[in-house]
C-alpha cells in the first residue's frame, strides 16, 4: 500500500514538472525564450543612422530577455516593405520602424499593426495612426526654429539656399514648412531650392548649381548636416565658403557638432534618433503596459558660441 502511495507521489511530482516546464519554455521574455524585436532601417549608409541602431544595440543588450533582428533596407522603398512583411511572417513579438517615405511604408506597417504586432515608428512618420507609438522630435519646430535663427543672423534679409530632404519623408516636408514660417515677413529670399533626398553628393552638386547661377548667396540652410557639408565643400571648390553662412540639423558628435567647432557650420540644430527611447518603450509593450501614442524628443542648438557649454536647448515656438 506504502509503495503505491509513494508511486502515486512521484508520478504526481513529474507531471508537475513536466507542465512546469513546457509553460515556462513557452513564457516569453526569458534569457531561454526572448522577446523577439525585428528592427526595419531604411539605410545604413549615413552616420546618424549608424548611430539609431548602435543606440538600440547599446540599450536592448542591458536585457537577457529580448532579442533584435536588423534589416537594412539600403535606401530601397520596396525592400523595406518586403522587410515589414518578413517580420510579420516571422511572428516577431514587436517592430520598431525608421520608414523611408511616409505613403508606401504605410500599408505593410498597418498590416502589421492590425494582426496584433505593437509597431514603434522612429524618426519619419507613416500615414494615419495604424502604429502603436511613434517617437521623434519635432522637425516643424527644428525647422521653425531654424528660420528664426537664420532671420536674425541675416538681419531680416539676404538670399539663402535651402537644401532639402527626401521630400516624400515627413522631416523633409515639416523643415521646409518650419523654416518657411520661421522667416515669414523678412526680406530672406528662398533663390534656390532643390531636394537632395538627405544625401551629400546630391547637395554638393545642387549647391554647384546655385554657385553658377547666383553671384550673392548668403547662407545655405542644409535639412541634415550632410547637406550643409556638401553646400559647404562646393563653395570651397568655388573659393566661396568664406562669403556664406552654413546651418545644418541632426548635431552628432562626430559630425554636425563638430563642424560648428571647426567653423564650417555657423549653427547646428540637434535631431535625436530615440534609439534608446525605443527600447525603453518596447520593454513597456512587451510589458503589458501602456504608452503614450507621440513621445516627442527635445533638441538643442548648437552654434560655435554655445558648444563648449553642450548648446541650448530650443524654446516652444509661438
Ligand atoms: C538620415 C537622415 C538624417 C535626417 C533624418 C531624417 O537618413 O537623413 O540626416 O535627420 O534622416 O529622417
Amino acid at each position: 500500500m506504502k509503495s503505491y502511495k509513494c508511486i502515486g507521489f512521484v508520478l504526481l511530482f513529474a507531471v508537475f514538472m513536466l507542465v512546469n516546464i513546457c509553460f515556462c519554455a513557452d513564457k516569453k521574455g526569458t534569457p531561454e525564450n526572448p522577446w523577439i524585436i525585428g528592427m526595419s532601417q531604411c539605410n545604413l549608409g549615413e552616420p546618424w543612422r549608424v548611430q539609431m541602431n548602435a543606440d538600440v544595440k547599446i540599450n536592448a543588450d542591458k536585457y537577457n530577455f529580448l532579442k533584435v533582428i536588423y534589416k537594412d533596407a539600403q535606401n530601397d522603398t520596396l525592400k523595406q516593405r518586403a522587410h515589414i512583411e518578413e517580420f510579420i511572417s516571422q511572428g516577431v513579438d514587436l517592430l520598431i520602424v525608421s520608414p523611408k517615405e511616409a505613403a508606401p511604408l504605410t500599408p505593410p506597417i498597418s498590416r502589421a499593426y492590425k494582426s496584433g504586432i505593437p509597431v514603434i515608428v522612429l524618426d519619419r512618420r507613416v500615414v494615419g495612426e495604424d502604429y502603436t507609438c511613434f517617437i521623434g522630435a519635432d522637425n516643424k519646430k527644428i525647422g521653425e526654429s531654424a528660420g528664426k535663427w537664420i532671420a536674425k543672423k541675416l538681419n531680416g534679409k539676404g538670399n539663402v539656399v535651402e537644401l532639402k530632404g527626401l521630400m516624400t519623408s515627413t522631416p523633409g516636408q515639416d523643415r521646409n514648412s518650419g523654416f518657411r514660417k520661421g522667416i515669414e515677413g523678412t526680406d530672406i529670399k528662398v533663390v534656390f531650392e532643390a531636394d537632395m533626398k538627405w544625401l551629400e553628393p546630391n547637395a554638393r552638386k545642387e549647391m554647384e548649381s546655385a554657385l553658377a547661377r547666383f553671384d550673392k548667396i548668403d547662407l545655405v540652410y542644409g535639412h541634415n548636416d550632410p547637406a550643409a557639408h556638401g553646400a559647404y565643400l562646393a563653395a570651397k571648390a568655388a573659393g566661396r565658403e568664406k562669403d556664406i553662412i552654413f546651418v545644418g540639423i541632426d548635431g552628432l558628435p562626430q559630425e554636425g557638432q563638430a563642424y560648428v567647432k571647426q567653423g564650417i557650420l555657423q549653427a547646428c540644430f540637434e535631431y535625436p534618433n530615440g534609439g534608446k527611447e525605443a527600447i525603453e518603450t518596447a520593454i513597456k509593450i512587451l510589458n503589458g503596459g501602456k504608452v503614450p501614442k507621440e513621445i516627442t524628443l527635445e533638441s538643442r542648438v548648437f552654434t560655435p558660441e554655445n558648444i563648449d557649454k553642450g548648446g541650448e536647448w530650443l524654446k516652444a515656438e509661438k
